[in-house]
């Protein structure tokens, strides 16, 4: 086992929670001049737990326990007195812990009858073979004030000190896995290079979700299976990557209206074993967008290539109100034809597939081509020169982080926007589709930046 694979371990709020209330009870007890606060000490370790909450139950369950086994005691310390002639001490020991434990599962309050039997146990040891030197039901009494100061103690210090958190450092896992623990993932085909896993689990960790997030190689023979599985696994929702994205769609109940305009999905959300598919590539570049102060509407774009990512990205330009699309593909049968799928759905946007005699007034330029993808990331996808100086220039690619497109968009002084938000962003809108709640992304795009430069050392 190699130490820097698990990382050094640090204590956490509880383990600090515990040694002030530990620390608190030994002061206290000192400045009482009562020596030996052991129980009081028990009971603070016990009870202080990581949320005020859980102390409580802790504390609840310890005072019952405490009483009812104090009582029983002193009434069986009594009997051991009385009739100590006619019964053995066992016989009278072991009744009254059958006793207790019948009382509890009576009352049921099961997780006090542990704590009960030991003080009921060690009230009546105590009184048998030290009687002599001590007052039995002061001793008992005594125990039982002395549980109490320390559950006091430990709940004041979960009371104050629970509000206070270490902030987790970059990257670091938190991950406590049981039985609540909730599976979401990826199925594709190859996904040995995806960053989801790092994406998901690490926003899962930073917003204190109890879920996992793993990456399933699914050949397109066993998706079948594997939606099958997915079901009765009850795995909560899941990214579909290439080359699922559309041959999902047959394995699912619904679509949402993104995803039925796409005929894509990226993301799957199991209610009850019911599947339900959306698409957020689209809507997660145009967050980014807005993030980076650029409002799409009324404005003229220019669309570098015509796949999967620029049909997702179109049609959401499309649906926010843009005024003018140029869609340039290679093969330019591809554009006409997602062309002619974007005006279906949208009649107002104006689409062009030609190259323009002048790019003086383009708004933003999109590459969505493999166009700069690593390893070729020497190639540039179009001439940053026929561009205006009021052009934004985005591009989808994050492997390298900054393609040759944008380092020589930057030389020119021109805004630059970079492929890893867009990945990032679908990723926490997907979270949000799963969990209906606003998840934040803390600082998870630092922390993929620095997997990738990790990678391209
Ligand atoms: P994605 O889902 O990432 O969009 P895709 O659907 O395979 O992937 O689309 C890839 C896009 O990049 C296409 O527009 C493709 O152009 P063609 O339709 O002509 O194939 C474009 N592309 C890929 N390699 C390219 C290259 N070397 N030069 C220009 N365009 C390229």
């Amino acid at each position: 086992m190699r130490i820097q694979e698990f990382g050094i371990p640090k204590p956490g709020m509880r383990n600090i929670k515990t040694a002030v209330s530990v620390f608190l009870c030994l002061v206290l007890f000192r400045f009482l001049n009562k020596p030996y606060p052991i129980y009081a000490c028990i009971a603070a370790i016990i009870c202080t737990k990581d949320t005020i909450w859980n102390s409580y139950n802790a504390s609840r369950s310890r005072i019952i326990g405490t009483v009812i086994g104090g009582l029983l005691g002193g009434i069986f310390l009594k009997l051991i007195q009385e009739f100590y002639f006619f019964l053995s001490f066992e016989i009278i020991a072991v009744s009254g812990i059958i006793l207790l434990i019948y009382i509890f599962n009576l009352i049921d309050e099961k997780d006090s009858a542990a704590l009960a039997c030991v003080v009921y146990i060690l009230l009546i040891i105590n009184f048998q073979y030290s009687w002599e030197v001590r007052a039995p039901y002061s001793y008992a009494f005594e125990r039982t004030i002395e549980t109490s100061i320390g559950i006091v103690i430990s709940l004041l210090v979960n009371r104050y000190i629970f509000p206070y958190r270490i902030k987790k450092k970059e990257g670091e896992r938190n991950l406590y896995i049981n039985y609540k623990t909730k599976l979401y993932g990826l199925i594709g085909d190859p996904v040995e290079k995806s960053l989801s896993p790092d994406i998901h689990n690490k926003c899962f960790n930073n917003n204190d979700i109890n879920a996992v997030y793993l990456a399933f190689n699914i050949h397109k023979d066993e998706l079948s299976s594997a939606i099958d599985g997915i079901r009765s696994l009850d795995i909560k929702g899941f990214n579909i990557t290439i080359p699922h994205k559309v041959s999902i769609i047959d394995y699912l109940d619904e679509l949402d209206e993104e995803a039925k305009i796409l005929g894509a999905v990226n993301t799957v959300k199991n209610i009850d074993g019911r599947l339900i598919g959306y698409n957020t590539d689209g809507r997660g570049f145009i967050e980014l967008l807005k993030e980076e102060d650029f409002n799409p509407k009324d404005k003229k774009i220019v669309v570098l290539g015509a796949g999967g990512a620029s049909r997702a990205i179109t049609m959401s330009l499309a649906k926010e109100g843009v005024s003018d699309i140029i869609i340039l593909n290679r093969t330019e049968d591809k554009a006409i034809q997602l062309k002619e799928e974007i005006e279906s759905n949208f009649k107002r946007v104006n689409i062009e597939t030609k190259d323009l005699d002048s790019f003086e007034d383009i708004d933003l330029i999109v590459n969505t081509t493999s166009v700069g993808m690593y390893p070729d990331t020497d190639k540039i996808p179009f001439d940053i020169d026929k561009l205006s100086d009021k052009t934004v220039v985005a591009d989808i690619v994050y492997k390298p982080l900054k393609t040759k497109f944008l380092k020589k968009a930057e030389e020119r002084g021109l805004k630059t926007i970079g492929g890893i938000g867009m990945l990032i962003n679908q990723a926490i809108l997907s979270e949000e589709i799963w969990l209906d709640k606003e998840i934040d992304k803390l600082g998870i795009e630092e922390d993929i930046k620095n997997i990738l430069r990790e990678e391209n050392k």
